[in-house]
């Protein structure tokens, strides 16, 4: 079955839609409908989006895969972006991946079996100045070293 907003986020949609010139450039926050109203936006969010926005569902599929701040479905519970940009790649950044993939035993782009965890490299979090940085969901952790992602991980399992 296709995916459907609830009557309160139909509400908010509508009401979204008031601070734009047109549907389309309401793309972005009505995607992040979908991550708060289905934790995640796969395929069937963007057809619902791409219904109520009159786009094609590729088009809202290619923006959606644009952008990295979008929960997806593939996403671990924590989600673990790893800044590869400049300053963390000359800080070790790398290695830090490689600790990762090694302790969870993934690669980049997957999620762990218990679902618990999933891995990413992203572009520059804008944390430069204490690379290397990740990212876990909301929280930022930086000046990392493999002991002290040890730890972190620790105490989110
Ligand atoms: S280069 Fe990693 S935070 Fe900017």
């Amino acid at each position: 079955m296709s995916k459907q907003f609830s009557k309160e986020k139909m509400d908010e949609y509508e009401e979204i839609l008031t601070h734009f010139p047109n549907k389309k450039a309401a793309l972005l926050p009505t995607l992040r409908l979908v991550e708060e109203e289905f934790g995640y936006v796969d395929t069937e969010g963007c057809k619902l989006v791409a219904d109520l926005l009159d786009l094609s569902p590729a088009y809202v599929y290619g923006v959606l895969t644009f952008y990295t701040h979008y929960n997806r479905e593939w996403h671990g519970r924590y989600r673990i972006m790893v800044c590869a940009t400049l300053m963390c790649a000359l800080k070790d950044s790398l290695e830090i991946v490689e600790h990762i993939k090694k302790k969870l035993n993934i690669e980049i782009g997957e999620r762990t079996a218990d679902g618990k965890f999933s891995l990413e490299k992203v572009e520059c979090l804008a944390s430069c100045g204490t690379a290397p940085a990740i990212q876990i969901n909301e929280d930022y952790y930086e000046n990392l070293t493999p002991e002290k992602v040890d730890k972190i991980l620790n105490d989110l399992k």
